[in-house]
């Protein structure tokens, strides 16, 4: 494992989601002992750092990222004690950590909104938040068209007849980043976990803190979290040009401490020109290439977007960052188990066309062997390196996400990809904590998926994953560079020092070139030596 100052330029970041990673106490939701309990089954993954979610006090409205408080533990992870434990024992072990900030949006409880909503219009409490008279003979429209990314308006009124503006849940109101004083408490808080001892921040919403001054209509889409046309003009609420101050004067901060903090972008931005400006020298170190995460499983398009990425990082002297799943999304294994060209799902329901289940994990193992290959760095979300699926058919009343709601439930919302993790087939709630107890259920069919039918398992994902960051650590592929190699059609080919990878696309098998000799393989090859369908392989020379 790498220890520079720019450890992150080339390391596998694995995200821990709190509430579904390990609960140590049975109430059915996870929490930090838990994580930190299994830490070293991390370390034995061979990841160099680990992500969390947010595990700051809040109603939990949109499960955490609605913060009350950013400088303390919510009760149901833990305490302030158990974070540091955390991170002690993690750096122990020679894993970084990596908190998350969301800095668009407190939630509703966060002293200064019940300050705000207490003070009168005008007064100095309201100016931490966007409030504006509404429109309307009696401003009774709210003061624009924006709409929430969850669904509905972005604006709610307060009892006094004010709007203020949420772009996520109501109970999420937006900071004013155009105060000071706004800008001061985050500088604030950033030194107060730099101070603990974390490694970096992954930036909630990175691309939304500003808006544009006179917060015009925008009617353009509803879809306002990704999906944007990125010829066309800016929306006013992302993306805006005095974003990159504020990353700025963060950069500055985290350069005041020693070994390396890292800020990481969360920005639904495009093209990849324009997302790279948040990852100049001066600004932040990493930005999640989203472009790659939503491209479809087809040669041209990933060797497009591959190249593109590349390309827009390098002139900025940045690494690329790759990530396939998160908290955000239907996890590869299930979205590679769709037709191809599928359009992006925002959560699936019984009712609703159901993967094939096995063509999935068999793509979506292979694109984790090519997303492994790529130089830089590479973001896993928790399961993944189990082959865990989406829950596509959780019943209805489990869902917690604000979106099933808010969009009239024509949105089932992220709550398949959140489900806790199954550790061990035969325990209670599969090892996930010492009970039955399980914030959402998981389906019966995880015995399967369970870590311990996993490690040791020829063939297993886990050992896939297992392998294939020993090998990406011991050929230095995060700090290569990829050459295309001519391959047949329906194939990308590529080296990166001394590995070829090869994945086959088409519906034939291929050759693997002269005098390849196969180190890892996503699925075997067959009775020829030949690279089946859907299959990417390692080999060296
Ligand atoms: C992005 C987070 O990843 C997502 O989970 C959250 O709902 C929104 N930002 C709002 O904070």
């Amino acid at each position: 494992m790498l220890h520079t100052d720019a450890w992150w330029r080339d390391a596998v970041i694995y995200q821990v989601y709190p509430r579904s990673f390990a609960d140590s106490d049975g109430d059915g939701m996870g929490d930090l002992p838990g994580i930190t309990g299994r830490l070293p089954h991390l370390r034995e993954l061979g990841v160099d750092a680990v992500w969390l979610s947010p595990f700051y006090p809040s109603p939990q409205h949109d499960a955490g990222y609605d913060v009350a408080d950013y400088r303390g533990v919510d009760r149901r992870f833990g305490e302030l004690g158990d974070a540091d434990k955390l991170i002690a024992e993690a750096h122990g072990l020679g894993l970084k950590v990596i908190v998350d900030l969301v800095p668009n949006h407190t939630s509703e409880e966060h002293a200064w909104f019940r300050a705000a909503l207490a003070a009168a219009p005008g007064s100095p409490e309201r100016e931490r938040y966007i409030f504006r008279d509404g429109r309307g003979v009696s401003g009774a429209e709210p003061p624009n068209s924006w709409q929430s990314v969850f669904g509905g308006s972005a604006w709610e009124r307060a009892p006094d007849g004010q709007w203020y503006l949420h772009l996520f849940d109501v109970s999420q109101p937006d900071l004013n980043w155009g105060n000071p004083e706004v800008r001061a408490e985050f500088l604030d808080i950033l030194r107060f976990w730099l101070g603990r001892g974390v490694d970096g921040f992954r930036v909630d919403v990175a691309h939304g803190l500003v808006k544009e001054e006179n917060l015009a209509d925008w009617t353009q889409s509803s879809q306002i979290l990704g999906g944007l046309d990125p010829a066309g003009p800016p929306p006013p609420m992302w993306d805006q040009e005095g974003v990159h101050e504020i990353y700025q004067s963060w950069r500055r901060v985290l350069d005041e401490y020693p070994g390396g903090r890292v800020l990481v972008a969360e920005a639904w931005v495009a093209p990849a020109s324009r997302l790279a400006r948040y990852v100049r020298p001066d600004e932040m170190h990493q930005a999640f290439n989203f472009p790659y995460l939503e491209a479809p499983w087809q040669p041209a398009a990933l060797r497009a977007v591959i190249d593109e990425s590349l390309e827009a990082n390098n002139a900025v002297g940045a690494t690329t960052t790759w990530v396939l799943s998160n908290h955000d999304v239907v996890r590869h294994a299930t979205r590679l188990g769709y037709p191809v060209g599928t359009p992006r799902m925002h959560g699936i329901g019984a009712e609703d066309p159901q993967p094939d289940t096995a063509l999935g994990l068999r793509r979506a193992r292979a694109a984790t062997l090519l997303m492994l290959a790529l130089p830089g760095s590479a973001y896993l979300y928790q399961g993944e390196e189990l082959g865990l699926p989406e829950h596509t058919t959780m019943a209805d009343q489990f869902r917690e996400d604000p979106a099933w709601e808010r969009s009239g439930h024509a949105e089932r919302g992220r709550d398949g990809c959140r489900v806790p993790l199954p550790w061990e087939a035969d325990a209670p709630s599969y090892g996930f904590g010492p009970t039955d107890a399980s914030w959402l259920p998981q389906p019966a069919t995880w015995a399967e998926y369970a870590l311990d039918r996993q490690q040791g398992v020829a063939g297993s994902t886990w050992e896939l994953y297992h392998s294939a960051l020993g090998l990406r650590r011991e050929h230095r592929l995060g700090h290569g560079s990829l050459t295309w190699q001519d391959a047949t059609e329906g194939t990308l080919a590529f080296r990166n020092g001394d590995v070829l990878v090869l994945t086959n696309f088409g519906p034939e098998p291929v050759e693997l070139p002269a005098g390849a000799r196969l180190r890892l393989s996503s699925e075997p090859l067959d009775g020829d030596g030949r690279v089946p369908t859907d299959v990417t392989v390692w080999a060296s020379f």
